[in-house]
């Protein structure tokens, strides 16, 4: 298993694995948004802030982060390949890239929700602690932050 920042040749296998994983996901629901959800991808790799995980040439997990906010925008691991510590290597590759000094943010389900167990677990056991409640695409989610 490889990790490595993903470029415009990845974006078709990148968005197989988007649409596997869109349930999980406010904002994806409809074809138009899987579109702008595509180009928004694309942005994110020329600025060369997309990390994927690969295995034997697939995409298998894909991280999008933004340096300006110091925040992780979107993570998500193939259905067979969780628990494998695919997310925690993408992390951990990201923490390369960003400011050591700055705290970084993310947000993502609010406690009691089934969809929300892995992501919040996972974030827990990566040290963020949880912080404000808001809301993202009409959703109510939960900002936590990995405090430096
Ligand atoms: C959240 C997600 C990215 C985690 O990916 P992953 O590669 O399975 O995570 P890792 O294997 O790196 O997990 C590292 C640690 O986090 C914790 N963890 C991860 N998933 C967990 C779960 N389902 N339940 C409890 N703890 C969990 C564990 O402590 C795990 O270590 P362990 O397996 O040795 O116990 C994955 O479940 C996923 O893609 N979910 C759907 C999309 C999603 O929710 N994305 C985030 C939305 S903001």
């Amino acid at each position: 298993m490889i990790i490595q920042l993903g470029t415009e040749q990845d974006i078709d296998h990148w968005m197989n694995l988007v649409e596997k994983v869109r349930d999980s996901f406010p904002g994806l629901e409809t074809e138009e948004a899987l579109n702008e959800h595509r180009n928004i991808v694309l942005d994110f790799m020329n600025r060369n802030s997309a990390i994927c995980a690969k295995e034997k040439g697939k995409i298998v997990g894909i991280l999008l982060f933004s340096n300006e906010n110091s925040e992780l925008c979107f993570l998500a691991v193939a259905a067979e390949y969780r628990r494998r510590h695919i997310a925690e290597k993408m992390l951990s590759y990201m923490f390369t890239k960003l400011d050591s000094s700055k705290d970084i943010f993310v947000t993502t389900y609010r406690d009691g929700v089934p969809e929300g167990i892995a992501a919040r677990a996972f974030y827990k056991r990566m040290g963020f602690v949880e912080g404000k409640l808001t809301e993202e695409f009409g959703s109510p989610v939960q900002e936590f932050v990995l405090k430096r």
